[in-house]
């Protein structure tokens, strides 16, 4: 008997529906094998890479940057203390400039909801840092739903 799990094992395991264990496989987040069968089997190590997944979409955290954490860990054998510290570091960092973002902003709030003007230029609520002007000249929010 192996410890190996089947997909919908490992689905019920980890909280994520097949369809999504599927999609982060192709992209290369998580690993199977095939019996002879041709049936997918988990290592149940992956079951951590689904949990690592799992809590990196909870704080925004973009695929690719995923992948980086993933990749650093290895899959042969158990993740060290200082692997796993290290992993957690890259996103207390994002964790932390997140904080002070929504804290500005809610800061903020009480004299935007006042004044109500939603500036492209201006408004620290709508458009913080003018970061829409990073992308360009124009009305770069309609711009960029319509390509
Ligand atoms: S709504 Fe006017 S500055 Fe934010």
């Amino acid at each position: 008997m192996t410890s190996d799990l089947t997909v919908g094992e490992m689905a019920a395991r980890s909280g994520v529906a097949v369809s999504a264990l599927h999609f982060y496989e192709a992209e290369g987040l998580i690993q199977s094998w095939r019996t002879p069968a041709n049936h997918r089997r988990y290592d149940r190590r992956e079951l951590r890479r689904v949990a690592i997944i799992k809590v990196a979409q909870t704080l925004g955290v973009p695929l690719a940057e995923v992948r980086e954490v993933l990749d650093a860990l290895p899959r042969d054998r158990p993740i060290s203390a200082a692997q796993w510290n290290a992993a957690g570091q890259v996103w207390h960092n994002r964790l932390t400039a997140q904080i002070e973002a929504l804290t500005a902003l809610r800061d903020q709030m009480g004299s935007c909801i006042g004044c109500g003007c939603l500036s492209l230029e201006n408004c620290p609520l709508y458009n913080p840092e003018d970061i829409a002007g990073r992308d360009g000249p124009g009305p770069r929010r309609w711009t960029r739903a319509k390509e």
